[in-house]
């Protein structure tokens, strides 16, 4: 069995997390330093979001060397260092793979746009615009404007997703498919025990690039923003020649390596289709659960049609935060504890593979920025209707020191700090009734019992606005996710976690009884 499955996942945005030489970004021997707290907690793998070298403008999604370390986040050797000290601890270290754009600046893409004839031009995508000056189709930029950008020096139009500065790779070049065969041999050969793959959906575009059509009012809300359907440039067939490849070369690998895709699509069917026959990805990244409302009905509907398109042969993955998002105490639970912990303890309960983003643990929401300190692009071209992507990506609070323990005293973080005096893994730990306590006990529970890593799931019916479900033969989770009392039947034995923990080792009862936003965990006697 792949060693994923039971494991608890945990993204780091490596300029956030803990900065060790003291200028204000994060580095990787920061991330050394705290592998101690991640050991504590109970992490079995790491997720470091991009660390090579790159102009930043999408910070570091924008590469400009595959086989680097960007010097602000640290030298060549250390992420060997990373990994060896990780795996002392049992803990796998994951990168970020992007694949589907590169910085302006990569030298791949100044050899493309040096002229016509250049020998890597195929390796973007590149067309003559419409008679009209137009550019050649109508697809849309994920960040704002066309996808397309002109290039006055050789007169033809480069395709972009995101910003003019990351343009799209052509991969129905064989020379771009052997390219990132050999990045992702490189990083495996070192001990990578798997990659998260960015933008996995959009790599291969329509070889013809067709106009794709209008989104209508039943489409999601991104799709919507777009004014179009991804049809031609998202979730195209030939995509899945191109994980079935990487596939078999994270599978030549023992232990095996673990292609975690993300997956931006809202449909689940098509989310499926990312698993192939169990031979594409081994995981893909849930949209339609991270954009769900803290309700019961809608996330008992994501989960089971989840349950119902992966059936038993796929595993799926869950994450409640991430680098692009709201944090979930912000965007879910408006900062209420009992709320935080009734989402960490569907996260941690689910059946599949949990991913906590860094602060998860602590509950740590969003920080607001002001826009002259805005650092996202997103944020920047989009405010003040959207404020971007820089307020859950604030500096991990580690302590109530000047710096929050995550850099010295006295330096300027690259991203202002959060309330570190309210959140932080210092006074949690030592605090029995924390988020963080909760946290860790959960994922303890996991790994003690079978049932909880890898047991079947199975709904309960439930009273409105209550979550519950079966786990393995001998547990059951229950979260009444409203502001009213509610009982579930036919739940009997003793509750191993509450979110209140003064419920801990106490027994149910006839009928398992549940305060509002309460959570628990039962061992029922069979
Ligand atoms: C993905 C990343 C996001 C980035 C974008 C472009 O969605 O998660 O942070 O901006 O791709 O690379």
């Amino acid at each position: 069995m792949p060693w994923w499955r039971d494991a608890v996942l945990y993204q780091i945005y490596v300029r956030s997390f803990a900065d060790a030489d003291g200028d204000g970004i994060g580095d990787l021997l920061g991330i050394v330093a705290k592998l101690d707290h991640l050991a504590w907690l109970g992490v079995d793998a790491i997720w470091l979001s991009p660390i090579h070298p790159s102009p930043d403008q999408d910070w570091g999604y924008d590469v400009a060397d595959y086989y680097g370390v960007h010097p602000e986040l640290g030298k060549p050797g250390d992420v060997e260092r990373l990994i060896s000290e990780a795996g002392r601890r049992g803990i796998r270290v994951l990168l970020d793979l992007v694949p589907n754009h590169t910085s302006d600046r990569h030298p791949w893409f100044v050899d493309a746009k040096s002229s016509r004839s250049a020998q890597r031009r195929d390796w973007y995508v590149w067309a003559d615009g419409r008679p009209d000056g137009s550019p050649p189709n109508n697809w849309r930029s994920s960040f704002g404007g066309p996808a397309w950008s002109f290039d006055d020096a050789t007169g033809q139009w480069y395709l972009h997703h995101f910003l003019s500065s990351q343009p799209d790779l052509n991969w129905w070049s064989p020379a771009v498919r052997e390219s990132f065969d050999a990045i992702l041999r490189h990083w495996f050969d070192r001990g990578v025990a798997g990659m998260r793959i960015d933008v996995c959906n959009m790599i291969v575009k329509d070889r013809e690039l067709r106009d794709n059509p209008p989104a209508t009012d039943d489409d999601p809300a991104f799709l919507r923003m777009l004014g179009q359907r991804q049809l031609y440039d998202s979730g195209r067939p030939e995509l899945h020649d191109v994980l079935r490849r990487w596939r078999r070369i994270a599978d030549g690998y023992s232990p095996l390596r673990l292609l975690l895709g993300e997956t931006y699509v809202f449909d689940l069917a098509a989310l499926a289709s990312f698993y192939g026959s169990g031979d594409e990805l081994s995981l893909a990244f849930n949209m339609p659960f991270v954009f769900a409302p803290l309700e019961a009905g809608a996330l008992g509907a994501v989960v089971a049609e989840t349950e119902k398109r992966l059936g038993a042969e796929h595993w799926p993955v869950w994450t409640l935060s991430n680098h692009d998002v709201s944090r979930f105490p912000t965007r879910w639970c408006e900062g209420d504890g009992r709320k935080v912990r009734c989402a960490l303890l569907l996260l941690l309960g689910l059946r599949g593979t949990p991913v906590l983003y860094y602060g998860d643990e602590i509950g740590m929401p969003d920080t607001p920025i002001p826009f002259a300190e805005l650092r996202d692009p997103v944020g920047k071209r989009f405010w003040p209707a959207a404020t971007g992507r820089d307020p859950c990506r604030t500096p991990m609070q580690w302590d109530a020191t000047a710096g929050a323990g995550f850099t010295t005293p006295d330096a300027e973080p690259w991203l202002r700090l959060g309330d570190y005096r309210a959140f932080n893994v210092a006074a949690q730990r030592e605090d029995s009734a924390s988020v963080l306590r909760f946290c860790r006990d959960l994922i303890a529970l996991r790994r003690a019992h079978h049932d909880l890593a890898h047991g079947d799931s199975t709904a309960l019916d439930c009273p409105p606005g209550v979550l519950a479900w079966h786990r393995g033969r001998r547990f059951v989770i229950a979260l009444n996710l409203t502001d009213f009392a509610a009982t579930v039947g036919g739940v009997h034995g003793q509750i191993r976690l509450g979110t209140d923990r003064e419920r801990d080792g106490r027994p149910t009862g006839a009928t398992l009884s549940l305060r509002p936003w309460e959570g628990v965990l039962v061992e029922t006697r069979s």
